[in-house]
C-alpha cells in the first residue's frame, strides 16, 4: 500500500452507496450488490488500518432503510449477522474494537446477539475502532441524546449551568469517539442523508462516482490524498492556520 504524501485522517466515516445500481448494471438482484458490498467492507476496513486510520465508521443501515422492501431489509439483516459472525475472530486477531451507533436495541434479535458478542469480545482494544452505524439517523440520535440529557438533569448528574456542546455530546451515541475528519460518499450522490450531522461539523467531504462494491483501497488512498491537500480552518483565517502550523 503506497504511503499518502499528506496527513492521515484519524477518523474516516463512509456513506456506502451504490450497491443497488452496481447490481442493476449487471442484471442482478439488488441483494447481490449488498453481498459484494460486504466484501468491500472487509477490504476497506483492512486498508484503512494499514494506512494508519484509527477509527472508521460505516453507514450500514439507516432508520429510513426499514421502508425498503421487506425482502431487501431481511437480506441486509442476514448479511449483517453473517458479517459479524465471520469477522469477530478477525477483529480480535487484529485488535480492533467494534462499536455501534444507532438504535441497535431495535435490530432483530440474532443480529443484536452477534453484535453484542463482537462488541464485548473487542471492548478492551484501544488502537483501532470499527464503528457500524446500524438503525442510525442523526436526528434520532439528537432526540435520544436530548432524552438522556434531560434524565441526567433531572437526576442532578449534570447542572443546567454546565450545558455546553461538550457536556451534551457525551449523550450522543458517539460519546468518547473522535469526530470524523473525512467523510466519503460513494456512487456520485452529493448528500449527507442524516449521517453524523453534528459530528461532521468540521469534516472534509470527498464524493466519488465509484459505486461501493467497486470501491477499492486505491480509491480510499485517493480520498486520503485529497484530504491531505485540504486546508482545515475550523473557523480561522488561512493566515492564522498557517501561523499556528508553522509555529
Ligand atoms: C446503499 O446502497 C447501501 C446500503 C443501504 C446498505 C449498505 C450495506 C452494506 C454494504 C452491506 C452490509 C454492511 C456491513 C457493514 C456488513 P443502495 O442500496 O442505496 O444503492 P443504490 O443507491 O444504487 O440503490
Amino acid at each position: 500500500m503506497p504511503i499518502p504524501s499528506g496527513p492521515i485522517p484519524n477518523h474516516v466515516a463512509i456513506i456506502m452507496d451504490g450497491n443497488g445500481r452496481w447490481a442493476k448494471q449487471r442484471g442482478l438482484p439488488r441483494i447481490e450488490g449488498h453481498r459484494r458490498g460486504v466484501e468491500t467492507v472487509r477490504e476497506i476496513t483492512h486498508a484503512a488500518r494499514e494506512l494508519g486510520v484509527r477509527c472508521i465508521t460505516l453507514y450500514a443501515f439507516s432508520v429510513e432503510n426499514w421502508k425498503r422492501p421487506a425482502a431487501e431489509v431481511g437480506a441486509l439483516m442476514g448479511l449483517l449477522e453473517f458479517f459479524l459472525k465471520r469477522e469477530t475472530a478477525n477483529l480480535v486477531r487484529d485488535k480492533v474494537r467494534l462499536r455501534a451507533i444507532g438504535r441497535t436495541q431495535d435490530l432483530p434479535e440474532p443480529v443484536r446477539r452477534q453484535l453484542d458478542a463482537a462488541m464485548s469480545e473487542t471492548a478492551h482494544f484501544n488502537d483501532y475502532t470499527l464503528v457500524l452505524a446500524l438503525n442510525y439517523g442523526s436526528r434520532t440520535e439528537v432526540v435520544d441524546a436530548a432524552r438522556s440529557y434531560a434524565s441526567a438533569l433531572a437526576a442532578g448528574t449534570v447542572r443546567q449551568d454546565d450545558t455546553s456542546w461538550e457536556t451534551f455530546a457525551r449523550h450522543l451515541y458517539t460519546s468518547g469517539m473522535p469526530d470524523p475528519d473525512l467523510v466519503i460518499r460513494t456512487s456520485g450522490e452529493h448528500r449527507v442523508s442524516n449521517f453524523m450531522l453534528s459530528q461532521a461539523a468540521y469534516a472534509e467531504f470527498v464524493f466519488t462516482p465509484v459505486l461501493w462494491p467497486d470501491f477499492t483501497k486505491v480509491d480510499l488512498l485517493a480520498a486520503v490524498e485529497i484530504f491531505g491537500k485540504r486546508e482545515r480552518r475550523f473557523g480561522l483565517t488561512s493566515e492564522q492556520v498557517k501561523s499556528t502550523t508553522s509555529a
